[in-house]
């Protein structure tokens, strides 16, 4: 059976696409499901997450590049071999994303939780409806019973732009295990596990829909 790809891309910088991409592929691993990780942002994030992985002894996962023209190729390929095929995009909305979204089963458009990152949402969302993908927004850097959640929760809700109802919150465990090739996951329980569990469960359920 072919593997599942999920794409994750945001015109805005720093949103957290990578944190979301290197999560969701830890949480699927701890699941037992075989995963691969494909980035196709020239910065090369993923990659440099993944070499340091692999510094510290089997990565436990695969990790292939492309360009935006070889997407579709490396997801055909990686799709056969494993369950989970997580394409990791650049911070912008153009053509050159269009072959990552055509190949996804499902796009993750992570929000750091701010009017401005909302603004940037629209593009992509925009995007995956004309490739006829399905879309969701996860916000990110969610500070629970702040005004500014609260205000980007129903401007979605209001624009009815679709969302998980799992949130990340802000919190220094993704930066320190991003930067050490790891997933929160990996450091112990706290809050960042129950709610990167909470999304891979979420995203998984959708995936079956
Ligand atoms: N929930 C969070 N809590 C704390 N820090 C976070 C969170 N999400 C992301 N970060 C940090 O914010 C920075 C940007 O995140 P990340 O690299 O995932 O964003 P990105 O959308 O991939 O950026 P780019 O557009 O440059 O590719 C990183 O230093 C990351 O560790
Ligand atoms: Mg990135």
């Amino acid at each position: 059976m072919a593997g599942k790809v999920i794409t994750v891309a945001q015109q805005k910088g720093g949103s957290g696409k990578t944190t979301i991409a290197v999560n969701l592929a830890v949480a699927f691993l701890r699941e037992g499901l075989s995963v691969a990780v494909l980035d196709t942002d020239p910065q090369g994030s993923l990659g440099r997450w993944f070499m340091t992985r692999r510094e510290g002894g089997d990565p436990g996962l695969d990790f292939s590049t492309a360009s935006a023209w070889g997407v579709g190729y490396e997801c055909d390929k990686l799709r056969k071999l494993h369950d989970m095929v997580i394409v990791d995009t650049p911070p912008k909305v153009d053509s050159d994303l269009r072959p990552a979204l055509r190949e996804s089963d499902l796009i993750v458009v992570p929000v750091a939780t701010s009017q401005v990152d909302l603004w940037a949402t629209e593009s992509v969302l925009d995007l995956a409806e004309r490739t006829r993908r399905p879309a969701v927004v996860v916000l990110n850097r969610y500070k629970a019973g702040t005004r500014v959640a609260d205000d980007v929760g129903a401007a979605l809700e209001e624009a009815g732009m679709p969302r998980l109802t799992a949130v990340l919150g802000n919190r220094i465990a993704y930066a320190e295990t991003l930067g050490q090739g790891r997933g929160v996951q990996e450091r112990g329980r706290g809050a960042w596990s129950d709610e990167v569990e909470a999304l891979a469960r979420e995203v998984r359920a959708r995936l079956e829909a």
